[in-house]
């Protein structure tokens, strides 16, 4: 008998719900907040105030669009952490709330294993292009930088992370230094794609292990444009393209080098993308073109936060009876 699941997730700015038929999608809708952009990175107040808004449209659209009635749905999974306290508190009420309502089996997901497993997100009944285990994730977003080795679908453990600032993080501040709009990630990508990488060099860390930093290549950009700054003004402007190439190049060798260094001391060579910093292009290009690999790069949509990967750990954790109760508190911050 097939299991119907509600996903929802509202961790951040990004209040999404899906329903997913075993591993099917049925629907994903992710309502994203604008409010945030005239001040230059996520406001959580208001993040809250918008999901407390958004909630019920939402979950109301994705019922809708997969074409489902309330009543066929097996088991509502929310993202209980980590994120911002405020707007995981709207997600995990509507989800204790609904089940409470309907009398269904409630689910909580870490949304960094979510980010995970969104690989296993099947567009139809014929979709087979989900990574076998093990394999080793990069999982790149504004808050986490982390290479993951996945045993299996419930079973899983971060091999390295960083130890300052995640890989979203050092585009966005270094798109910031050079007076680009919040989030500076996909300008950065688009820029760059115009530049010649190989014109400056800044800072790389020298982190023994499998842990990433990237505050120091912050630093160094931003030591570097002042210097330059000082002495031509228009320095930014003029050499935005190759200065953008530079950096996108600086923060893929650093990635590349920890993700290498993991794949040859484990000796798996299936190779996972995760995470909103997964679009981009550079990053792609140079993890799909490494020699040996067997990449596997999701869908746009199911990269940065969305309910479809919640669901499909819901789905999981459903199988195997993983539920939980209405004293469930959603937390901000932890481990894996
Ligand atoms: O996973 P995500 O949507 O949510 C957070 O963890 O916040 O990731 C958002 C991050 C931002 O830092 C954004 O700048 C970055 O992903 N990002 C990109 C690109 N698209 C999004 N960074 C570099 N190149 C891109 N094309």
């Amino acid at each position: 008998m097939s299991i119907v699941i509600l996903g929802i997730e509202s961790s951040c700015d990004d209040t999404s719900a899906a329903i997913l038929k075993d591993e099917v999608i049925l629907s994903n809708i992710i309502s994203s907040q604008k409010v945030h952009s005239e001040y230059g990175g996520v406001v959580p107040e208001l993040a809250s105030r918008t999901h407390q808004q958004n909630i019920i449209p939402v979950v109301d659209k994705a019922i809708k669009d997969a074409g489902i009635k309330p009543d066929d749905i097996d088991a509502i999974a929310f993202t209980r952490g980590p994120g911002l306290m405020g707007s995981l508190l709207v997600g995990t009420s509507f989800a204790k709330g609904f089940a409470l309502a309907r009398n269904l089996p409630l689910i909580e997901v870490n949304h960094l294993h979510a980010h995970v497993l969104a690989h296993f997100i099947k567009e139809d009944e014929n979709d087979t292009e989900q990574p076998g285990f093990p394999f080793l994730c990069l999982l790149v977003s504004g808050g986490n930088s982390q290479i993951i080795l996945v045993e299996e679908h419930l079973k899983m453990k971060i091999l390295g992370q960083t130890i300052d600032d995640a890989a979203g993080e050092a585009f966005d501040k270094c798109a910031k230094i050079m007076g680009l709009p919040y989030p500076g990630g996909p300008l950065i990508d688009k820029y760059a794609q115009k530049g010649n990488p190989e014109r400056f060099k800044f800072n790389k860390p020298g982190i023994k292990n499998y842990d990433y930093s990237f505050s120091g290549l912050k630093t160094s950009f931003l030591y570097f444009l002042r210097d330059e700054m000082k002495k031509d003004s228009s320095f930014i402007e003029n050499n935005k393209y190759d200065l953008c190439a530079s950096l996108q190049k600086t923060i893929v060798d650093i990635l590349m080098d920890k993700l290498i260094k993991a794949s040859k001391d484990t000796g798996i060579t299936q190779i996972a993308l995760a995470g909103g910093v997964s679009a981009n292009s550079g990053l792609r290009n140079t993890i799909q073109n490494h020699k040996g690999w067997k990449t596997f790069i999701p869908k746009f949509s199911y990269t940065t936060d969305n309910a479809a990967m919640i669901a499909i750990t819901g789905y999981y954790k459903y199988l195997n009876k993983e539920f939980t109760d209405q004293s469930v508190a959603p937390f901000a911050r932890t481990e894996f």
